[in-house]
């Protein structure tokens, strides 16, 4: 099936009629999500150790996952910091994460003091790949953090193989991918704990900010929730009742998530199943509309995972297309089909790895003594290192009518059928 739309042939970036002038639907969208605000702010109860929102929230994330405990955090940033120092990860440890994502994955590792070695992806679902991770353990690995990027699940069958060969923890980032199965099972619950970003334009979200961590062990989950909050015990044991005595048995931070945010969640919450059959209904689509458009791959499911589309990734296919990926971004949007590149520096390259800036002035923890491995960051991976010259990220939402699907089809189609066409002519 392609799309049938006529349109200006001249691009809109070289002064062409644009495919389309009126702005996608927005996303995040909320209705009863904003009474349930209020009903908070009018309540008085604003943090969670007054009112009960967060707790109730905590209580219906755990259930749709099937696990027994969820923290509520500040943001997923937050959430992968108090998993990772959950587990007793800190100075002298290193952790696996992949090399393209971006930076929030990573920088909660050297937070915990600990350092991130960064292991290449596969070059169809952009996830980390499990041959990389096999070959970056060290002595002192104690956890690989798979990122389920874009709403695709990471390859977890592997991912535990190898986690259990050399006794890692996996703490999953399930940041963009909230209700994501592989093999049936929901992302998040295959490792020892699994966390959630409700960021602005996140599945799910919490106004702006928020977070989640998902565990079945009751001692992670006791440490995890002390962590969040100034690593505090109150007087009958439990975290947020009782008699405060300011009494701290363990390094903490303020990471809680306020009533508000608890309240918006436990309404977003109720509308996950909805939102992911439509962005799957409306990604779909868009890859049946691009079927037989040469110059672009679309994103690549696996026959055995259900991806969630938090963003659909385009290939440009080199074999007939030479065009920057910036170029083709920029036309795209010109269009009025907001498109940019995917993750253009490999985290391995940022400044903060590559220079070890560490705390402070100085380049602790990446170095001995704090560290005594040798990590090199800059180069190495060469999937990651290349492929973000081929992605083109399109926004993906619920509220895509087919109609607007088309358009972005349109689009596409007409930039990159221009670029390839050109290239022929030149
Ligand atoms: C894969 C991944 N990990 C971690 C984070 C950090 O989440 P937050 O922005 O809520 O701190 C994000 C956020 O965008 C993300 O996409």
């Amino acid at each position: 099936m392609s799309s049938s739309r006529i349109y200006d042939q001249k691009l809109a970036i070289q002064g062409g009629k644009p495919v389309r002038t009126k702005p996608l639907p927005a996303w995040p969208s909320y209705d009863e999500e904003i009474e349930a605000a209020i009903k908070v702010l009018r309540s008085g109860k604003h943090a969670r150790q007054s009112g009960s929102y967060v707790a109730q929230f905590e209580t219906a994330f755990a259930a749709y996952f099937g696990v027994k405990y969820a923290i509520a955090v500040s943001s997923g940033t937050a959430a992968l910091h108090v998993a990772l120092a959950a587990l007793g990860i800190g100075p002298g440890d290193d952790v696996i994460n992949t090399a393209h994502c971006f930076i929030g994955t990573a920088t909660p590792i050297v937070h915990c003091g600990a350092v991130p070695i960064f292991a290449d992806i596969d070059p169809r679902t952009f996830n980390i790949f499990p041959n990389s991770v096999r070959e970056k353990i060290t002595p002192y690995t104690k956890a690989i953090v798979p990122v389920h990027l874009n709403g695709c699940p990471a390859e977890m069958d592997e991912l535990i193989e190898i986690a259990k060969q050399h006794q890692l923890f996996i703490v999953e980032d399930a940041a963009q991918a909230h209700g994501a199965r592989y093999r049936g099972k929901l992302v998040g619950t295959f490792g020892q704990l699994g966390c959630f970003s409700f960021w602005e334009d996140k599945i799910i979200s919490t106004a702006g900010e928020g977070g989640m961590i998902i565990t079945d062990d009751e001692y992670i989950a006791k440490r995890a929730r002390m962590i969040q909050h100034h690593g505090e015990l109150r007087n009958d044991g439990d975290y947020y009742q009782g008699e405060r005595l300011y009494y701290h048995p363990i390094l903490g931070y303020n990471f809680r998530m306020t009533e508000v945010q608890g309240a918006i969640g436990l309404v977003q919450l109720k509308k996950l199943p909805l939102y992911i059959a439509k962005r799957r209904k409306n990604a779909h689509l868009l890859t049946q509309l691009l079927s037989d458009t040469v110059g672009v791959l679309p994103p690549y499911e696996p026959e055995y995972v259900e991806h969630v589309y938090y963003k659909y990734i385009l290939k440009l296919d080199r074999r007939v297309l030479e065009t920057p990926a910036l170029e083709i971004a920029q036309a795209i949007s010109a269009e009025g089909i907001p498109a940019t590149r995917r993750y253009p520096t490999p985290l391995h390259q940022q400044p903060i790895f590559v220079e070890k800036r560490g705390f402070g002035k100085t380049s602790a923890p990446f170095t001995p003594p704090w560290y005594p491995g040798n990590v090199q960051y800059g180069s190495g991976l060469p999937v990651a290192e290349t492929i973000p010259k081929d992605l083109i990220m399109i926004r993906m939402n619920p509220n895509l009518t087919d109609e607007d699907i088309e358009d972005i089809a349109c689009a596409i189609r007409k930039v990159v059928g221009y670029y390839i066409q050109h290239q022929e002519d030149s």
